[in-house]
C-alpha cells in the first residue's frame, strides 16, 4: 500500500511517515522544506517540490502511483494569517486545489486531511462535537474550513472520491524515541514555549490572559500527543480503503488542562524553575477548547496511548535537550 505524504518533513507529518514506515506501508514525502526538514524523513523517499508545481506533482503520482494521499503541508501561523492572509488562501486553499486535481487525473481517490479546531471558532457548547457549525475566527481557520467544505462537495460529486477530514485540537510531544519532533523557528505554542524556557532559550514565559471564565483564570485546550494523532490518521487511512464513506472527526483526548497546569507540569517533569509572568489576554483565543472525541473512538475504535500530560511533556523536554529542537 502506497502513501503520498505532502508536508512529510514537517512536525506531524514526519512522525506519520515514521509510523507508517513502521507500519509497512511505502511512503513517499512531498515537501518544499520551508518548514520541514529532510533530515526529519525516516522513511521512503523525499521529493521536494511546492504543490504549486502540477507538473512536478503529475511526474511523482506517475512514479509513485499512490493509493491514498495524506496533507499535511499547510501554513499553520493564526496572527500570521491575520496579517497576510492571501498567502494562507494560496497555499493552503489553492494549493490543496492543485493537489486535488492531480489526484483526480491519476485516479487517486483517497484523501486525509489535516483540519483543526480552528473551524469552530469560539464553540458554543463544550466539548465540541462534530456536528457544531463551523464559525472559524481567523484567516488560518478559514482555510481549514474552505477546504472541508470543498472535500465536502468533491465527495458528493459522483466522482470516485472519499476523504477523512481530521479536526486537530492542540498537537504537542515528540517521538518517544527521541527521533524526531518539533523544529520550527520561533514556536508560538504553549508547550514548546515552556520546555525552551525551562531550557534557558527564552528568558521568560508569558501566560496570555487569567481572567478567563475558568477555574484557575487561564484557557483550557485538550492537549494530544503527535503520536497518538499519526496513529488517528492510520486508523482513518485503513477505515478509507475498507471502503468507509467520507467522514469529518475529532481528533483530541476529550478534556483539558490550563495554561497553569500545563506550567506547573512542565516545571515538574523539567525539574527547572522559571519565570513566568501574566500578560494581557492574545487576540482570538477562546476560554475553552476540549473534543468531543467519541465518534472517533466508537466508529473507528482509535485508542489513544498516550493521553498523559506528563508524558506529552516529558517527549517534548527530552526533544528539546537531546534531540535537534
Ligand atoms: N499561551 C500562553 N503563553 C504562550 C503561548 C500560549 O499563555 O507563550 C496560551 C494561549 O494563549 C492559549 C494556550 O496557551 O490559551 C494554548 O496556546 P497555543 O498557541 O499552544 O495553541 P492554540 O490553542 O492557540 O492553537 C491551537 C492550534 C492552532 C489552532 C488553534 C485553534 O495550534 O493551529 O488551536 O484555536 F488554530
Amino acid at each position: 500500500m502506497r502513501v503520498l505524504v505532502t508536508g512529510g518533513a514537517g512536525y506531524i507529518g514526519s512522525h506519520m511517515v515514521k509510523l507508517l514506515g513502521e507500519r509497512g506501508y511505502e511512503v513517499l514525502t512531498y515537501d518544499n522544506l520551508s518548514t520541514g526538514h529532510d533530515w526529519a524523513v525516516l522513511y521512503g523517499r523525499l521529493v521536494v517540490g511546492d504543490l504549486a508545481y502540477k507538473d512536478k506533482l503529475r511526474e511523482v503520482f506517475g512514479e509513485f502511483k499512490p493509493d491514498a494521499v495524506m496533507h499535511f503541508a499547510a501554513y499553520i501561523v493564526v496572527p500570521e494569517s491575520v496579517r497576510e492572509p492571501l498567502k494562507y488562501y494560496r497555499n493552503n486553499v489553492v494549493n490543496t486545489i492543485n493537489l486535488l486535481e492531480v489526484m483526480e487525473e491519476f485516479g487517486v481517490d483517497k484523501f486525509i486531511f489535516s483540519s483543526s479546531a480552528a473551524v469552530y471558532g469560539i464553540p458554543e457548547k463544550i466539548p465540541v462535537s462534530e456536528g457544531a457549525p463551523l464559525n472559524p475566527i481567523n484567516p488560518y481557520g478559514e482555510t481549514k474550513a474552505t477546504v472541508e467544505r470543498i472535500l465536502r462537495d468533491l465527495s458528493n460529486s459522483g466522482k470516485d472520491f472519499r476523504y477523512v477530514s481530521l479536526r486537530y485540537f492542540n498537537v504537542a510531544g515528540a517521538d518517544p524515541e527521541g527521533k524526531i519532533g518539533f523544529a520550527y523557528p520561533n514556536p508560538t505554542h504553549l508547550i514548546i514555549r515552556a520546555v525552551k524556557t525551562a531550557k534557558g532559550e527564552f528568558e521568560r514565559l508569558e501566560i496570555y490572559g487569567t481572567d478567563y471564565p475558568t477555574p484557575d483564570g487561564t484557557c483550557i485546550r485538550d492537549y494530544i500527543h503527535v503520536v497518538d494523532l499519526a496513529d488517528a490518521h492510520i486508523v482513518a487511512l485503513e477505515y478509507l480503503l475498507e471502503g468507509g464513506q467520507s467522514d469529518v472527526f475529532n481528533c483530541g483526548y476529550g478534556h483539558g488542562y490550563s495554561v497553569k497546569e500545563v506550567v506547573e507540569t512542565v516545571k515538574r517533569v523539567t525539574g527547572r524553575d522559571f519565570k513566568v509572568v501574566e500578560a494581557p489576554r492574545r487576540e482570538g483565543d477562546p476560554p475553552v477548547l476540549v473534543a468531543d472525541s467519541k465518534k472517533i473512538r466508537e466508529r473507528l475504535g482509535w485508542e489513544p496511548k498516550y493521553d498523559d500530560l506528563k508524558f506529552i511533556v516529558k517527549t517534548a523536554w527530552e526533544w528539546e535537550v537531546k534531540g535537534r529542537g
